[in-house]
This record gives structure tokens, sequence and C-alpha cells, in this order.
């Protein structure tokens, strides 16, 4: 690469990517509505990958179905690249999240009954993509995550951080822009954790994507480029933690 291009890429790693403006969520309870994000206000950098923390129950779940248009916010925005993802019609909205978000849950979803390489295509094809290019698409991310062996293993004939790197090859199969996984490593142990921790910094690094993990793990948390503590439906701090390399935000922050 020479320096133009390194400088290109600089630029791009520092641009903003994904705007939250004084979010607000509460869902319905008796005797009052249960207030549960209070004006989370956040910006979020291309290609970073940044870690929330924070103790259970303080939102940090719902700040991420919001972030990824799962669920609507009572008020305030969500803007990617500039556009305000809720001012769209519920069909949009949809287009909106299997287009450009990948989400990877705790416990990966996948369906006992369909192989590793049927789970990952699944999203593709309900999305309209010919089966071959889906087999194509699903076989090339198994191979990876490092699972081109076991293309044809039912999810139950897979170790638990072998079924949640299929969850993570299904979640990037329309090819995101932003993964947003809430608890990926939680139901593992630490190592096999740490395997699918690294695992997201390599395609972090390899595909340029933006990630948001959610994690109660604060030793991982700590090897993102930054971590946002949330307290009480708020974003608390922010800090800085990794290389430039993986805070995507090297002058800006
Ligand atoms: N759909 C819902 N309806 C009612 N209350 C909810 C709903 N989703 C979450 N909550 C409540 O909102 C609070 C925050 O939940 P959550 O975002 O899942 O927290 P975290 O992920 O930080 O543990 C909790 O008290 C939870 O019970
Ligand atoms: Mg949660």
């Amino acid at each position: 690469m020479n320096k133009i291009d390194e400088r290109q890429d600089t630029s791009t790693n520092n641009s903003s990517f994904i705007k939250v403006l004084d979010l607000h969520k509460s869902f319905p309870a008796r005797p009052e509505p249960l207030h549960v994000l209070k004006g989370i206000t956040i910006e979020l950098f291309r290609g970073e990958i940044i870690a929330i923390v924070g103790a259970s129950g303080v939102g940090k779940s719902t700040f991420l179905h919001i972030l990824g248009a799962l669920d609507r916010p009572g008020s305030g925005k969500v803007l990617y690249d500039n556009v305000d993802v809720f001012n769209q019609s519920n069909n949009e909205l949809a287009e909106f999240r299997n287009r450009r978000v990948g989400f990877v849950f705790q416990f990966h979803h996948l369906l006992p009954e369909f192989t590793a390489i049927e789970n990952v295509m699944m999203p593709a094809l309900i999305y309209g993509m010919d089966r071959k290019d889906a087999l194509k698409r699903a076989e090339g991310l198994l191979k990876d995550v490092g699972l081109g062996k076991r293309l044809n293993h039912r999810p139950g004939e897979l170790s638990g951080g072998e079924q949640q790197r299929v969850a993570l090859a299904r979640a990037l199969v329309l090819d995101p822009t932003v993964l947003l996984a809430d608890e990926p490593t939680g139901n593992l142990d630490t190592k096999t954790g740490k395997a699918v921790y690294d695992l997201l910094k390599t395609l972090n690094k390899d595909k340029g994507i933006t990630m948001v993990i959610v994690t109660h793990n604060e030793a991982l948390a700590y090897e993102c480029g930054r971590v946002a503590r949330m307290v009480d439906g708020r974003i608390e701090s922010i800090d800085i933690v990794g290389s430039a390399e993986v805070t995507g935000c090297k002058d800006m922050c």
C-alpha cells in the first residue's frame, strides 16, 4: 500500500457512521411505564469494534435492538450515514435490517434440523438470493470462520463454540455493514469465548465490518477498540482501550 492509500484508509477509519441521538425507550408496566433508556447519545465510527458493558438490566439489549431496528425508540434518533433509520416505512425498515445489519445472540438460535450450511444460507434464500449463489457464499463464510470441514453437520453435532461460529457466518451472509452481537460469548467457556472474540476481530479487520458487542466479560471488552459503560439507561463513560487498528477513531477520539 502506498502513502496516499494509507492516508485514505485512515480517513475512512475515522469517518462517522452511526449517530445515536438522545434515545429514550419505555415499556408498558404497572403502576407506571418502565423507563429503560434514558437519553443515549453516541457516535460510532466506520470499521470500529465497540463493546457495551454494564450490569444486567441497564438496557444493553434494548439499546442494541433499537440500534439494529429490531425495535423502535420512544423518542430520539438513529442515523446511519446521516439517514434517519426510523423515518422509513416498515418495508424500508425491514430491507434496511436485512441488508445492513447482522445479529448474533447469546443463544445461537440455529435451526436444529438443518445443517450448518443450510442454516447459513437461510437468510439469503429468504431474501431471494439464487440458491447456487447462497450456497457459495455460505460455504465461503463457513470456511472464513474455520468450519470448512463441518458444512453438513447439524447444530447438535457441533460444539458450543462451533455453533456460535455458524451463527456468526449466518449473520454475515447478506454482507452487513454492521454486526450487532448480544453476549455472543455468554454461553461459552473462557477459552472458546476468547476464540470467538479473536474471530470477530479477524472478521472486523478483513471485512471492515463495524461491530457493536454487548458483553459481561470485561477482559474481552478491553480487547475491543472502545468500551462504552451503561448505567441505568445511560452511557456513563466511553474508554478508548484498543490499538488504533480496532478503535477506528485514532485521531478523533
Ligand atoms: N419487551 C419488554 N417489555 C417489558 N420490559 C422489558 C422488555 N425488554 C426489556 N425489558 C426490561 O427492561 C430492562 C432492561 O432490559 P435489557 O435491555 O434486556 O437489559 P440488559 O440487556 O442490560 O440486561 C429490564 O428491566 C427488562 O426487564
Ligand atoms: Mg441483555
